[in-house]
């Protein structure tokens, strides 16, 4: 089934300038960009992104993170693109996060983890909603889907 996720670049990520490679992990995968923001995030959106973490140890030392420097939001569409997000993305906890992933590459520390990406198809249209307009999310055809075996698998226009 074709389902959107939300991927997010963390403050980190921006400073270690790794935006680009993440991009184009995502790209060289197949996954088809419909919304992309560079922002500074405020407390109450942090909040809101963050709800199911409230009662957490790290949960405030997590918003101060979030807040402290720019993020990139963004959706990437595909057939179960919130697993495969998740693949890339590796385990929140970098010691587990094989190499190849993003976080298994690049990250020592589980706040300083670089990348937020979806954990169900119900959060991604929760977090989705929190950082973008439904007219913020493109339609588009890719001539290339033939060539990634999706004829007839992306949505129309
Ligand atoms: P993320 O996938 O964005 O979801 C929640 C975030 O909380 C997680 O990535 C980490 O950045 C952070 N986090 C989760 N567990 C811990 C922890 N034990 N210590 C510090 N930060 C954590």
């Amino acid at each position: 089934m074709v389902e959107k996720t939300f991927i997010m670049v963390k403050p980190d990520g921006l400073q270690r300038a790794l935006v680009g490679d993440i991009i184009s992990r995502f790209e060289n995968k197949g996954l088809k960009l419909v919304a992309l923001k560079l922002l500074l995030l405020d407390r109450e959106r942090a909040e809101h992104h963050y709800a199911a973490h409230q009662k957490k140890s790290f949960y405030d030392a997590l918003i101060e993170f979030i807040t402290s420097g720019p993020v990139v939001a963004m959706v990437w569409e595909a057939d179960n693109a919130v697993y495969i997000g998740r693949k890339l993305t590796g385990p929140t906890t970098p010691n587990e996060a094989p190499p190849g992933t993003i976080r298994g590459d690049y990250c020592l520390n589980t706040q300083f983890n670089v990348i937020h990406a979806s954990d169900s198809v119900e959060n991604a249209r929760r977090e989705i909603d929190i950082f973008f307009q439904p007219q913020e999310i493109i339609r588009y055809d890719r001539s290339i889907k033939h060539w990634l075996g999706l004829d007839g698998m992306e949505p129309a226009l």
